[in-house]
Protein backbone atom coordinates (compact mmCIF):
# COMPACT_ATOMS: atom_id res chain seq x y z
CA UNK A 1 0.00 0.00 0.00
CA UNK A 2 1.16 3.45 -0.89
CA UNK A 3 2.14 6.26 1.38
CA UNK A 4 2.64 9.65 2.12
CA UNK A 5 6.03 11.49 3.46
CA UNK A 6 4.69 14.86 4.59
CA UNK A 7 7.35 16.99 5.98
CA UNK A 8 6.79 20.40 7.84
CA UNK A 9 6.00 23.05 5.04
CA UNK A 10 6.48 26.55 5.09
CA UNK A 11 3.30 28.90 5.18
CA UNK A 12 1.37 27.42 1.69
CA UNK A 13 1.25 29.72 -1.37
CA UNK A 14 -0.47 29.43 -4.75
CA UNK A 15 -3.50 29.15 -6.19
CA UNK A 16 -5.16 25.62 -6.77
CA UNK A 17 -7.82 24.27 -9.27
CA UNK A 18 -10.91 22.45 -7.41
CA UNK A 19 -12.11 19.51 -8.98
CA UNK A 20 -16.00 18.63 -9.56
CA UNK A 21 -18.03 17.66 -6.62
CA UNK A 22 -17.64 13.92 -5.57
CA UNK A 23 -20.81 13.81 -3.69
CA UNK A 24 -22.42 15.90 -6.36
CA UNK A 25 -20.87 13.44 -9.31
CA UNK A 26 -22.35 10.17 -7.73
CA UNK A 27 -25.99 10.51 -7.80
CA UNK A 28 -25.81 12.42 -11.36
CA UNK A 29 -24.09 9.85 -12.93
CA UNK A 30 -26.78 7.20 -10.76
CA UNK A 31 -29.55 9.85 -12.51
CA UNK A 32 -28.08 8.80 -16.32
CA UNK A 33 -30.26 5.30 -15.84
CA UNK A 34 -33.09 7.29 -15.54
CA UNK A 35 -33.70 7.99 -19.28
CA UNK A 36 -33.03 5.74 -22.73
CA UNK A 37 -31.25 8.98 -23.98
CA UNK A 38 -27.37 10.25 -23.99
CA UNK A 39 -26.02 12.22 -20.82
CA UNK A 40 -23.16 14.47 -21.08
CA UNK A 41 -21.58 15.01 -18.28
CA UNK A 42 -18.12 17.75 -17.85
CA UNK A 43 -15.95 18.65 -15.22
CA UNK A 44 -15.91 14.85 -13.63
CA UNK A 45 -13.48 14.24 -10.72
CA UNK A 46 -11.16 11.10 -11.94
CA UNK A 47 -11.64 9.47 -8.39
CA UNK A 48 -12.23 5.97 -7.06
CA UNK A 49 -15.64 6.17 -5.77
CA UNK A 50 -16.30 8.25 -9.31
CA UNK A 51 -14.55 4.94 -10.98
CA UNK A 52 -16.57 2.52 -8.39
CA UNK A 53 -19.75 4.53 -9.60
CA UNK A 54 -19.15 4.00 -13.19
CA UNK A 55 -18.34 0.19 -13.16
CA UNK A 56 -21.75 0.08 -10.87
CA UNK A 57 -23.53 1.31 -13.78
CA UNK A 58 -21.69 -0.53 -16.45
CA UNK A 59 -22.49 -3.82 -14.67
CA UNK A 60 -25.89 -2.99 -14.84
CA UNK A 61 -25.52 -2.32 -18.93
CA UNK A 62 -24.33 1.33 -18.88
CA UNK A 63 -22.31 2.27 -21.81
CA UNK A 64 -19.87 4.72 -21.58
CA UNK A 65 -17.48 6.67 -23.56
CA UNK A 66 -14.63 8.64 -21.65
CA UNK A 67 -11.04 9.71 -23.74
CA UNK A 68 -8.18 9.11 -20.86
CA UNK A 69 -7.37 12.49 -18.94
CA UNK A 70 -10.38 13.95 -19.89
CA UNK A 71 -13.08 15.38 -17.49
CA UNK A 72 -16.20 15.10 -20.15
CA UNK A 73 -17.91 11.85 -19.69
CA UNK A 74 -20.77 10.62 -22.55
CA UNK A 75 -22.96 7.76 -20.89
CA UNK A 76 -24.42 6.76 -24.76
CA UNK A 77 -27.05 3.85 -22.75
CA UNK A 78 -27.61 4.38 -19.02
CA UNK A 79 -31.24 2.86 -18.44
CA UNK A 80 -30.99 -1.00 -18.12
CA UNK A 81 -33.78 -3.10 -18.82
CA UNK A 82 -32.50 -6.32 -17.05
CA UNK A 83 -33.02 -7.45 -13.81
CA UNK A 84 -29.67 -7.33 -12.98
CA UNK A 85 -28.04 -6.93 -9.86
CA UNK A 86 -24.20 -5.18 -9.50
CA UNK A 87 -21.63 -7.54 -8.19
CA UNK A 88 -20.80 -7.44 -3.96
CA UNK A 89 -17.68 -6.62 -4.12
CA UNK A 90 -18.61 -3.01 -5.98
CA UNK A 91 -21.41 -2.47 -4.22
CA UNK A 92 -19.41 -2.87 -0.58
CA UNK A 93 -16.65 -0.28 -2.27
CA UNK A 94 -18.31 2.58 -1.10
CA UNK A 95 -21.71 4.07 0.63
CA UNK A 96 -22.43 5.96 -2.63
CA UNK A 97 -23.45 2.05 -4.83
CA UNK A 98 -27.02 2.56 -2.62
CA UNK A 99 -27.85 5.50 -5.22
CA UNK A 100 -28.71 2.94 -7.95
CA UNK A 101 -31.86 1.78 -5.92
CA UNK A 102 -34.10 4.98 -6.76
CA UNK A 103 -33.33 4.74 -10.35
CA UNK A 104 -33.44 0.92 -10.37
CA UNK A 105 -36.73 0.83 -8.64
CA UNK A 106 -38.19 4.15 -11.18
CA UNK A 107 -37.12 2.27 -14.13
CA UNK A 108 -37.14 -1.48 -14.36
CA UNK A 109 -38.74 -1.77 -11.17
CA UNK A 110 -36.59 -3.84 -9.02
CA UNK A 111 -32.81 -3.62 -7.44
CA UNK A 112 -31.03 -6.10 -5.27
CA UNK A 113 -27.90 -4.90 -3.84
CA UNK A 114 -25.58 -5.61 -1.53
CA UNK A 115 -25.56 -3.08 2.12
CA UNK A 116 -23.43 -0.63 1.25
CA UNK A 117 -19.74 0.19 2.53
CA UNK A 118 -18.13 3.09 3.25
CA UNK A 119 -16.61 5.03 5.66
CA UNK A 120 -16.83 3.52 9.16
CA UNK A 121 -17.71 6.89 10.91
CA UNK A 122 -20.92 5.90 12.41
CA UNK A 123 -23.92 3.46 12.13
CA UNK A 124 -25.02 4.83 8.64
CA UNK A 125 -28.58 3.73 8.55
CA UNK A 126 -30.66 3.10 5.50
CA UNK A 127 -34.07 3.26 7.12
CA UNK A 128 -34.90 6.27 5.46
CA UNK A 129 -33.98 5.01 2.00
CA UNK A 130 -36.47 2.06 2.85
CA UNK A 131 -38.99 4.32 4.48
CA UNK A 132 -39.33 6.73 1.31
CA UNK A 133 -39.59 3.35 -1.00
CA UNK A 134 -42.08 2.18 0.79
CA UNK A 135 -44.41 4.58 0.74
CA UNK A 136 -44.39 5.10 -2.90
CA UNK A 137 -45.09 1.20 -2.64
CA UNK A 138 -42.24 -0.53 -3.44
CA UNK A 139 -41.65 -4.01 -1.40
CA UNK A 140 -38.81 -3.46 0.35
CA UNK A 141 -36.83 -7.29 1.21
CA UNK A 142 -33.92 -7.04 3.89
CA UNK A 143 -31.87 -10.45 3.49
CA UNK A 144 -28.59 -11.18 5.34
CA UNK A 145 -26.21 -9.31 3.03
CA UNK A 146 -28.57 -8.14 0.52
CA UNK A 147 -31.61 -5.23 -0.01
CA UNK A 148 -33.80 -5.86 -2.75
CA UNK A 149 -36.64 -3.82 -3.72
CA UNK A 150 -39.85 -4.46 -6.12
CA UNK A 151 -41.82 -1.41 -7.49
CA UNK A 152 -46.09 -2.22 -7.50
CA UNK A 153 -47.15 -3.59 -10.36
CA UNK A 154 -47.94 0.05 -12.69
CA UNK A 155 -44.79 1.63 -11.04
CA UNK A 156 -44.14 3.47 -8.16
CA UNK A 157 -46.70 5.83 -7.20
CA UNK A 158 -46.04 9.50 -5.35
CA UNK A 159 -46.41 9.76 -2.11
CA UNK A 160 -45.92 12.28 1.65
CA UNK A 161 -42.63 11.20 2.77
CA UNK A 162 -41.57 12.78 5.91
CA UNK A 163 -38.15 12.04 6.73
CA UNK A 164 -36.44 11.51 10.59
CA UNK A 165 -33.61 13.08 9.49
CA UNK A 166 -32.29 14.80 6.64
CA UNK A 167 -30.39 12.29 4.95
CA UNK A 168 -28.40 13.32 1.73
CA UNK A 169 -28.20 10.49 0.27
CA UNK A 170 -31.86 9.16 1.05
CA UNK A 171 -33.15 12.34 0.05
CA UNK A 172 -31.44 11.94 -3.69
CA UNK A 173 -32.48 8.55 -4.11
CA UNK A 174 -35.95 9.53 -3.31
CA UNK A 175 -35.88 12.58 -5.21
CA UNK A 176 -34.64 10.79 -8.33
CA UNK A 177 -37.68 7.33 -7.55
CA UNK A 178 -39.89 10.49 -7.57
CA UNK A 179 -38.86 11.98 -11.18
CA UNK A 180 -40.59 8.85 -12.81
CA UNK A 181 -43.56 7.80 -10.04
CA UNK A 182 -47.31 8.07 -10.89
CA UNK A 183 -48.79 11.48 -9.38
CA UNK A 184 -47.52 13.94 -6.93
CA UNK A 185 -44.37 13.00 -3.90
CA UNK A 186 -43.63 15.54 -1.23
CA UNK A 187 -40.24 14.79 0.88
CA UNK A 188 -40.46 17.04 3.64
CA UNK A 189 -36.98 17.13 6.03
CA UNK A 190 -35.14 16.95 3.00
CA UNK A 191 -31.10 17.53 2.87
CA UNK A 192 -30.75 21.38 1.46
CA UNK A 193 -27.19 20.42 0.63
CA UNK A 194 -25.53 21.85 -2.66
CA UNK A 195 -24.94 18.74 -4.02
CA UNK A 196 -28.94 17.73 -3.30
CA UNK A 197 -29.52 21.30 -5.46
CA UNK A 198 -27.33 19.95 -8.49
CA UNK A 199 -28.86 16.62 -8.88
CA UNK A 200 -32.31 18.17 -8.83
CA UNK A 201 -31.41 20.80 -11.50
CA UNK A 202 -29.77 18.58 -13.76
CA UNK A 203 -33.06 16.46 -13.29
CA UNK A 204 -35.26 19.15 -14.13
CA UNK A 205 -33.05 19.40 -17.45
CA UNK A 206 -34.22 16.34 -18.06
CA UNK A 207 -37.72 17.35 -17.69
CA UNK A 208 -38.84 16.66 -14.40
CA UNK A 209 -40.67 18.61 -12.32
CA UNK A 210 -39.48 19.61 -9.10
CA UNK A 211 -39.86 22.30 -7.18
CA UNK A 212 -37.94 23.35 -3.68
CA UNK A 213 -34.67 22.04 -3.97
CA UNK A 214 -32.43 23.40 -1.51
CA UNK A 215 -35.35 23.83 1.28
CA UNK A 216 -36.31 21.30 3.13
CA UNK A 217 -39.55 20.32 1.17
CA UNK A 218 -38.93 19.01 -2.00
CA UNK A 219 -42.24 18.62 -4.53
CA UNK A 220 -41.54 15.87 -7.33
CA UNK A 221 -44.45 16.05 -10.21
CA UNK A 222 -43.68 12.17 -11.64
CA UNK A 223 -43.48 12.32 -15.71
CA UNK A 224 -43.65 9.19 -17.69
CA UNK A 225 -40.53 9.55 -18.89
CA UNK A 226 -37.06 12.16 -18.88
CA UNK A 227 -34.53 12.71 -21.70
CA UNK A 228 -31.31 13.02 -21.56
CA UNK A 229 -28.88 16.11 -21.18
CA UNK A 230 -25.72 17.93 -20.69
CA UNK A 231 -24.48 18.87 -17.49
CA UNK A 232 -21.75 20.48 -15.78
CA UNK A 233 -20.31 18.81 -12.30
CA UNK A 234 -19.90 21.51 -9.71
CA UNK A 235 -17.06 22.46 -7.79
CA UNK A 236 -16.02 20.04 -4.75
CA UNK A 237 -16.93 22.82 -1.94
CA UNK A 238 -15.23 19.85 0.42
CA UNK A 239 -12.02 19.71 -1.53
CA UNK A 240 -11.50 23.46 -1.78
CA UNK A 241 -12.23 24.11 2.30
CA UNK A 242 -9.59 21.11 2.93
CA UNK A 243 -7.33 23.08 1.12
CA UNK A 244 -8.02 26.66 3.11
CA UNK A 245 -7.95 24.80 6.02
CA UNK A 246 -4.36 23.34 4.98
CA UNK A 247 -3.31 26.90 4.31
CA UNK A 248 -4.71 28.12 7.65
CA UNK A 249 -3.11 25.68 9.26
CA UNK A 250 0.49 26.50 7.70
CA UNK A 251 -0.27 30.74 8.04
CA UNK A 252 -0.30 30.73 4.24
CA UNK A 253 -1.68 32.35 1.20
CA UNK A 254 -3.71 30.58 -1.36
CA UNK A 255 -6.69 30.71 -3.29
CA UNK A 256 -8.98 28.04 -4.57
CA UNK A 257 -10.22 28.28 -8.19
CA UNK A 258 -13.69 27.68 -10.22
CA UNK A 259 -15.83 27.48 -6.40
CA UNK A 260 -18.88 28.59 -4.95
CA UNK A 261 -18.10 30.41 -1.94
CA UNK A 262 -21.59 30.47 -1.12
CA UNK A 263 -21.41 27.31 -0.75
CA UNK A 264 -18.72 27.29 2.06
CA UNK A 265 -19.93 30.44 4.01
CA UNK A 266 -20.12 28.54 7.38
CA UNK A 267 -16.56 27.31 6.64
CA UNK A 268 -15.54 30.86 5.85
CA UNK A 269 -17.11 31.81 8.80
CA UNK A 270 -14.76 29.83 10.82
CA UNK A 271 -11.61 30.58 9.42
CA UNK A 272 -12.23 34.25 9.86
CA UNK A 273 -12.76 32.88 13.55
CA UNK A 274 -9.41 31.72 13.69
CA UNK A 275 -7.94 34.46 12.05
CA UNK A 276 -8.06 34.13 8.07
CA UNK A 277 -8.50 37.06 5.96
CA UNK A 278 -11.24 35.61 3.10
CA UNK A 279 -11.93 37.45 -0.17
CA UNK A 280 -14.11 36.07 -2.30
CA UNK A 281 -15.31 36.62 -5.67
CA UNK A 282 -17.74 34.78 -7.83
CA UNK A 283 -15.64 31.71 -8.49
CA UNK A 284 -12.77 31.55 -6.14
CA UNK A 285 -12.15 32.29 -2.82
CA UNK A 286 -8.42 34.01 -1.12
CA UNK A 287 -7.27 32.95 2.22
CA UNK A 288 -4.55 34.69 3.94
CA UNK A 289 -3.20 33.83 7.35
CA UNK A 290 -0.39 36.43 7.19
CA UNK A 291 2.22 33.86 8.94
CA UNK A 292 0.35 33.77 12.24
CA UNK A 293 -0.84 31.12 14.30
CA UNK A 294 -4.63 29.90 14.18
CA UNK A 295 -6.81 30.92 17.27
CA UNK A 296 -8.92 28.47 18.81
CA UNK A 297 -12.65 28.37 18.25
CA UNK A 298 -15.38 25.94 18.67
CA UNK A 299 -17.09 24.19 16.38
CA UNK A 300 -20.48 22.26 15.69
CA UNK A 301 -21.25 20.08 12.68
CA UNK A 302 -24.68 19.54 11.02
CA UNK A 303 -26.77 19.31 7.84
CA UNK A 304 -26.00 22.24 5.42
CA UNK A 305 -25.80 25.09 6.09
CA UNK A 306 -24.18 23.96 9.19
CA UNK A 307 -20.84 23.27 9.08
CA UNK A 308 -20.06 20.35 6.95
CA UNK A 309 -19.28 16.91 9.09
CA UNK A 310 -16.77 16.44 6.00
CA UNK A 311 -14.79 18.90 7.26
CA UNK A 312 -14.78 18.77 10.96
CA UNK A 313 -11.33 16.29 10.77
CA UNK A 314 -9.34 18.42 8.68
CA UNK A 315 -10.60 21.88 11.20
CA UNK A 316 -9.23 19.49 14.26
CA UNK A 317 -6.10 18.93 12.75
CA UNK A 318 -5.88 23.02 12.18
CA UNK A 319 -7.04 23.59 15.82
CA UNK A 320 -5.05 21.15 17.34
CA UNK A 321 -2.18 24.03 17.12
CA UNK A 322 -4.15 26.50 17.79
CA UNK A 323 -3.66 29.30 20.94
CA UNK A 324 -6.21 28.34 22.93
CA UNK A 325 -9.27 25.76 23.57
CA UNK A 326 -11.19 25.01 20.86
CA UNK A 327 -14.51 22.67 21.60
CA UNK A 328 -15.67 21.09 18.52
CA UNK A 329 -19.06 18.76 18.23
CA UNK A 330 -19.76 16.37 15.87
CA UNK A 331 -23.22 16.41 15.48
CA UNK A 332 -24.13 14.22 12.18
CA UNK A 333 -22.12 10.99 12.83
CA UNK A 334 -21.90 9.02 15.81
CA UNK A 335 -18.23 7.87 15.10
CA UNK A 336 -16.29 10.50 13.23
CA UNK A 337 -13.56 11.05 15.71
CA UNK A 338 -11.75 8.42 14.95
CA UNK A 339 -8.63 10.39 13.75
CA UNK A 340 -7.90 11.79 17.11
CA UNK A 341 -5.63 8.71 18.40
CA UNK A 342 -3.13 9.57 15.22
CA UNK A 343 -3.66 13.56 16.23
CA UNK A 344 -2.55 12.48 19.87
CA UNK A 345 0.52 10.21 18.95
CA UNK A 346 1.62 13.44 17.29
CA UNK A 347 1.48 15.55 20.11
CA UNK A 348 -2.26 17.12 19.95
CA UNK A 349 -3.61 17.38 23.45
CA UNK A 350 -7.56 16.46 22.78
CA UNK A 351 -9.88 14.93 25.45
CA UNK A 352 -13.21 13.33 24.78
CA UNK A 353 -15.94 15.08 26.63
CA UNK A 354 -18.37 12.00 25.07
CA UNK A 355 -18.49 9.96 21.72
CA UNK A 356 -18.75 13.15 19.88
CA UNK A 357 -17.49 15.94 21.44
CA UNK A 358 -13.90 16.93 22.13
CA UNK A 359 -11.73 19.29 23.43
CA UNK A 360 -8.87 20.26 21.67
CA UNK A 361 -5.89 22.53 23.70
CA UNK A 362 -3.71 24.24 21.09
CA UNK A 363 -0.10 22.79 21.11
CA UNK A 364 2.47 25.04 20.04
CA UNK A 365 3.75 22.48 17.27
CA UNK A 366 3.08 18.74 16.68
CA UNK A 367 5.72 15.91 16.20
CA UNK A 368 5.70 14.27 12.42
CA UNK A 369 5.24 10.41 13.52
CA UNK A 370 3.84 7.36 11.43
CA UNK A 371 -0.16 7.55 11.40
CA UNK A 372 -2.81 5.86 9.51
CA UNK A 373 -5.92 7.55 8.10
CA UNK A 374 -9.05 5.49 8.90
CA UNK A 375 -11.62 7.34 6.91
CA UNK A 376 -11.39 9.99 3.67
CA UNK A 377 -11.44 13.48 5.74
CA UNK A 378 -9.41 12.05 8.61
CA UNK A 379 -6.61 11.41 6.21
CA UNK A 380 -7.15 15.02 4.58
CA UNK A 381 -6.88 15.89 8.56
CA UNK A 382 -3.57 14.17 9.14
CA UNK A 383 -1.68 15.81 5.85
CA UNK A 384 -2.23 18.94 7.59
CA UNK A 385 -1.43 17.76 10.94
CA UNK A 386 2.16 16.46 8.89
CA UNK A 387 2.36 19.87 7.45
CA UNK A 388 2.16 21.80 10.38
CA UNK A 389 4.08 18.78 12.55
CA UNK A 390 8.29 19.06 13.15
CA UNK A 391 10.14 16.59 11.04
CA UNK A 392 8.42 14.04 8.92
CA UNK A 393 5.00 12.07 8.98
CA UNK A 394 4.48 8.95 7.51
CA UNK A 395 0.81 8.26 6.09
CA UNK A 396 -0.75 5.12 4.78
CA UNK A 397 -4.27 4.59 4.28
CA UNK A 398 -4.40 6.15 1.35
CA UNK A 399 -6.88 4.11 -0.09
CA UNK A 400 -9.37 5.91 2.06
CA UNK A 401 -7.55 9.67 0.33
CA UNK A 402 -7.91 8.59 -2.88
CA UNK A 403 -11.62 7.78 -2.86
CA UNK A 404 -12.04 11.52 -2.76
CA UNK A 405 -8.70 14.06 -3.49
CA UNK A 406 -7.68 14.00 -7.13
CA UNK A 407 -4.05 14.67 -7.23
CA UNK A 408 -3.49 15.73 -3.45
CA UNK A 409 0.45 15.28 -3.31
CA UNK A 410 0.31 17.16 -6.96
CA UNK A 411 -1.86 19.98 -5.88
CA UNK A 412 -0.31 20.67 -2.71
CA UNK A 413 3.15 20.32 -3.81
CA UNK A 414 2.11 23.47 -6.59
CA UNK A 415 1.64 25.08 -3.38
CA UNK A 416 5.05 24.91 -1.75
CA UNK A 417 4.23 21.96 0.48
CA UNK A 418 7.05 18.98 0.73
CA UNK A 419 4.85 16.13 0.21
CA UNK A 420 5.54 12.85 -1.91
CA UNK A 421 3.65 10.04 -2.56
CA UNK A 422 5.73 6.51 -1.60
CA UNK A 423 4.73 3.46 -3.64
CA UNK A 424 4.90 0.13 -1.21
N1 LIG B 1 -29.20 8.35 8.67
C1 LIG B 1 -30.17 7.52 9.20
N2 LIG B 1 -30.99 6.84 8.33
C2 LIG B 1 -30.84 6.94 6.97
C3 LIG B 1 -29.85 7.78 6.44
C4 LIG B 1 -29.04 8.47 7.33
O1 LIG B 1 -30.29 7.41 10.41
O2 LIG B 1 -31.61 6.28 6.27
C5 LIG B 1 -28.30 9.09 9.57
C6 LIG B 1 -26.85 8.66 9.40
O3 LIG B 1 -26.55 7.52 10.18
C7 LIG B 1 -26.08 9.89 9.82
C8 LIG B 1 -27.00 11.04 9.36
O4 LIG B 1 -28.31 10.46 9.19
O5 LIG B 1 -25.97 9.93 11.21
C9 LIG B 1 -26.58 11.71 8.06
O6 LIG B 1 -26.40 10.72 7.05
P1 LIG B 1 -26.64 11.03 5.52
O7 LIG B 1 -27.55 9.98 4.99
O8 LIG B 1 -27.02 12.45 5.32
O9 LIG B 1 -25.20 10.79 4.93
P2 LIG B 1 -24.91 10.07 3.55
O10 LIG B 1 -25.94 10.45 2.57
O11 LIG B 1 -24.62 8.65 3.80
C10 LIG B 1 -23.48 11.97 2.49
C11 LIG B 1 -22.09 12.08 1.96
C12 LIG B 1 -21.09 12.02 3.10
C13 LIG B 1 -21.40 13.17 4.07
C14 LIG B 1 -22.85 13.07 4.54
C15 LIG B 1 -23.27 14.23 5.42
C16 LIG B 1 -22.32 11.08 -0.23
C17 LIG B 1 -22.03 9.94 -1.13
N3 LIG B 1 -21.85 10.99 1.02
O12 LIG B 1 -23.52 10.71 3.16
O13 LIG B 1 -19.80 12.21 2.54
O14 LIG B 1 -20.54 13.09 5.18
O15 LIG B 1 -23.73 13.04 3.41
O16 LIG B 1 -23.08 15.43 4.78
O17 LIG B 1 -22.93 12.05 -0.63
C18 LIG B 1 -17.46 12.02 2.41
O18 LIG B 1 -17.52 12.54 1.29
O19 LIG B 1 -16.38 11.83 3.02
C19 LIG B 1 -18.70 11.59 3.06
C20 LIG B 1 -18.71 10.72 4.08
Amino acid sequence: MDSLLVSKSGPLSGEVKIQGSKNAALPLLAASMLTVEQMRFSNLPDLRDTETMLALLRALGSVQKQESGSTELLIEKGRTSILAHPPDWLAQKMRGSFLIAGPLLAGPGYFQIAFPGGCPIGKREIDQHIKGFRAMGAEVISEARHLSGKAPAGGLRGAKIKLDTPSVTGTENLLMAATLAAGKTVISNAACEPEVVSLADCLVQMGAKITGQGTSQIVIEGKKTLSGTEYQIPPDRIEAGSYLIAAAGTGGAVSVLGVNPADLTRVLDHLAAVGAEIETTESSIRLNMRGKRPQACDLMTGPYPAFPTDLQPPFMALLAIAEGVSRIEERVFEDRLNHLPALRSMGADIILESNTCALVKGVKSLTGKAVKATDLRAAFGLIIAGLVAEGTTSISGLEHLDRGYQSPELKLTGLGAAIQRMAD
